[in-house]
């Protein structure tokens, strides 16, 4: 963005954008869905035979072990590197008696950037990411550091875009300041809409950054009986899972361009692509949205 204008490149992209669904490794590995390497690589391959190659990863994931096997999965499929994009985030420091933390916190100093970076490259076996994000904002966040760090990993070829996750428009303005910023991941769902209601949406598109969406489904187990017998009416009507009625709503927005999906389950990897083919109707949009916010919009 040039002080507000969108950049008509970027509005004619989405404009025209194709909605993708990306693969959320969260809970893969041994850590989580306590899944073998040869169960990521059964994951890894059932998604590519979808056609979603794209794979969110963060360093943190597993207790700091979901890349490392995320990496050898990959490498016993023997796939080759182009014809996958992967995402990593870093930032966000557990916990952590070997890695000195006495306190959960944030750092993105240029030189914890550059090494968690490498670190990550190490353990999934790459020369670079196609995405790198910075998992959460920090308010000790030093913008000329991070554009030193992000320059230099992109001059060596190590990072191919940059961005961010969970920021606020005003945070991604006083970064944008420094560096030039292409992303940002948020929590995005019927169970968190404020950046549809709150014009964030918008100020993301005016920052020229694509919005891809975490949790889509995780949390709708907690919400209300209104949505639920909507969702479930929903289901029906369209002949899908409410899983996918809950991404397709995501995914109607126009200013989300992808949905990070977490799941562990080859077979619902196969019925989530549904998601992207389903058209609901403005007012089937609109009676989930209501069912969800637990009033009529205005
Ligand atoms: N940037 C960030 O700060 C951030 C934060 C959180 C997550 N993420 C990313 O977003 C990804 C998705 O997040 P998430 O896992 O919280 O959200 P999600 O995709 O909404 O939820 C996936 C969870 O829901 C369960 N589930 C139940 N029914 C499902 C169905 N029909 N289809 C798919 N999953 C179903 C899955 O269990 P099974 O495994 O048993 O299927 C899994 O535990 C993560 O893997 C991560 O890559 C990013």
């Amino acid at each position: 963005m040039l002080n507000g204008v969108v950049d008509p490149i970027f509005f004619a992209l989405i404009c025209t954008m194709e909605k993708k669904l990306i693969a959320g490794t969260m809970r893969w590995g041994s850590w989580g869905a306590k899944m073998s390497t040869q169960q990521n690589a059964d994951a890894i391959s059932k998604w590519l035979e979808y056609g979603v190659n794209e794979f969110d990863l963060a360093n943190l994931y597993g207790d700091y072990s979901c890349e490392k096997e995320f990496g050898e999965a990959l490498r016993c499929l023997k796939i080759s590197r182009p014809s996958v994009r992967l995402i990593s985030k870093m930032g966000i420091e557990n916990l952590s008696l070997e890695r000195g933390n006495f306190v959960k916190h944030y750092n993105y100093s240029k030189k914890h950037i550059v090494s968690c970076v490498e670190r990550t490259l190490n353990d999934l076996q790459t020369d670079y990411l196609d995405i790198l994000l910075l998992h959460r904002p920090s308010p000790l966040i030093q913008a000329d550091e991070v554009a030193e760090a992000i320059s230099s990993l992109t001059s060596e070829g190590k990072i191919r875009s940059f961005g961010v996750s969970n920021f606020l428009p005003s945070q991604v303005d006083w970064l944008t300041r420094h560096i030039k910023i292409e992303h940002n991941q948020i929590e995005f769902s019927l169970s968190d809409f404020q950046a549809l209601e709150n014009g964030n949406l918008e100020s993301f598109a005016l920052q020229n950054l694509s919005v891809a969406a975490y949790s889509p489904i995780i949390h709708l187990g907690n919400t209300s009986t209104e949505l639920k017998l909507q969702l479930a009416s929903l289901s029906e009507k369209y002949n899908c899972s409410e899983a996918c009625i809950a991404v397709a709503w995501v995914l109607k927005h126009p200013l989300i361009s992808s949905v990070v999906i977490g799941t562990s389950k080859l077979e619902r990897i196969q019925e989530i692509q549904k998601a992207l083919d389903v058209r609901l109707s403005v007012q089937d949009y609109f009676s989930l949205w209501e069912a969800a916010r637990g009033t009529k919009v205005p």
